[in-house]
């Protein structure tokens, strides 16, 4: 997992991982983050899971860094950098990012933390929520594989906001990352995710 914050969606692969017990499909091999001081080091850490810090002037060392753990798979949790094409290109199809907006809307570089509840709020949208996607050389434009709305209130501040879009990450990232570690889910060719219907809001009528 890549993270550059607190960490909060690492902790729950964390706890999802251990709940899924010996047969997971997933091991947290490495945890990598662009800040020193990310919450998210310090949960890798408490967990016994690898983790590097890769300053931003590195990154094109990460290539290296994931051969060497022999990562399989990468998902991104409030990883504020642009991943190098070189890394999206190897790893197509098996990297992956969570946006706390449903993307397209308020996506796209400068779009992070709290400046996407802002604009939420600001444009009177009265539905967000979180997006898990697949990651390609831009920001927030890969290929959507779920999406799980959650209302946004007249009395919603971007902290309340985002305290429920958080929520509802929560649950959807981590059985994202399980659907595609256990090979449930695909990027075809031609762009289009196979396998993602199952991850579909429980919100939402069939
Ligand atoms: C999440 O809202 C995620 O959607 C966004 O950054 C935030 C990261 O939070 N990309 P955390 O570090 O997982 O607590």
């Amino acid at each position: 997992m890549f993270a550059s914050g607190g960490g909060s969606n690492l902790q729950a692969i964390i706890d999802h991982v251990h709940t899924l017990g010996a047969h997971a499909p997933v091991v947290l091999a490495l945890v990598v983050s662009d800040r020193v001081a990310a919450g998210a080091l310090a949960r890798a850490r408490s967990a016994e899971v690898p983790a590097v810090w890769v300053a931003k002037d590195r990154s094109h060392e990460l290539g290296g860094i994931l051969e060497r753990h022999a990562i399989t798979h990468i998902a991104l949790a409030g990883y504020l950098r642009l991943v190098p094409t070189a890394v999206t290109s190897a790893y197509r199809g098996r990297i992956v990012n969570v946006h706390p907006a449903l993307l397209p809307a308020f996506g796209g570089p400068g779009m992070y933390g709290h400046h996407v509840h802002e604009a939420v709020i600001q444009r009177g949208a009265r539905v967000s929520g979180p997006t898990v996607h697949f990651v390609d050389a831009h920001y927030d434009e890969g290929p959507i594989i779920a999406q799980w709305p959650v209302p946004v209130l007249e009395q919603d501040t971007a902290e309340s906001l985002a305290a429920r879009v958080l929520k509802a990450e929560h649950a959807l990232f981590p059985r994202c990352i399980e659907a595609l570690c256990a090979g449930r889910i695909t990027l075809g060719d031609d762009g289009r995710v196979h396998g993602a219907d199952a991850l579909a809001s429980p919100q939402l009528p069939a």
